[in-house]
């Protein structure tokens, strides 16, 4: 059956079973292999994506559910992957394996649209169905702010206070 949605801000049409999960759709159908396989069943967050714009496990989407919505991965974040989650993730090499990552980020990427200066509390309540097996928890934590400060115009030395106050 074909479906229709937009990824990353173009329109895409797979020819799959309805049923197939969005994750082999992104993957293997879709040669965007950003977003990764954890669990399968909705309890890692590592394939995590943005359904119109809220931060969804495409392991557990079906295809069939995503007609006309608008999917963005990783990839499609920012076209130079310079989203100020990303640069932040670098500014503090947040990732070990790396594994578990883009979902981090999507995630993060949903939440700042909520709490675009997150507390400590915000960020794990937002971020708490996110595991990472490298345990990079702090530094997500910090980078998350860094993120914020920039996206809310402070700037650096905002960024080195906030991710300063992240518990390190
Ligand atoms: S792979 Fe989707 S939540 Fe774990
Ligand atoms: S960086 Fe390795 S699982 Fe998170």
């Amino acid at each position: 059956m074909a479906t229709e949605f937009e990824l990353n801000g173009q329109a895409v049409t797979v020819d799959l079973e309805g049923d197939t999960p969005l994750l082999w759709a992104l993957r293997d159908e879709l040669d965007l292999t950003g977003t990764k396989y954890g669990c399968g069943i909705g309890m890692c967050g590592a394939c995590t994506v943005l359904i119109n714009g809220r931060a969804t496990r495409s392991c557990i989407t079906p295809v069939e559910d995503i007609a006309g919505a608008t999917v963005t991965t990783i990839e499609g974040l920012d076209p130079n992957g310079q989203h100020p989650l990303q640069k932040a993730w670098v500014e503090t090499q947040t990732p070990q394996c790396g594994y578990c990552q883009s979902g981090q980020i999507m995630q993060a990427a949903a939440m700042l649209k909520d709490f675009p200066e997150p507390t400590d509390e915000q960020i794990n309540q937002a971020m708490g169905g996110n595991l990472c097996r490298c345990m990079a928890y702090v530094r997500i934590r910090k980078a998350i702010k860094m993120a914020a400060a920039e996206m809310n115009g402070a700037g650096d030395s905002q960024a080195e206070t906030t991710g300063a106050a992240a518990n390190e």
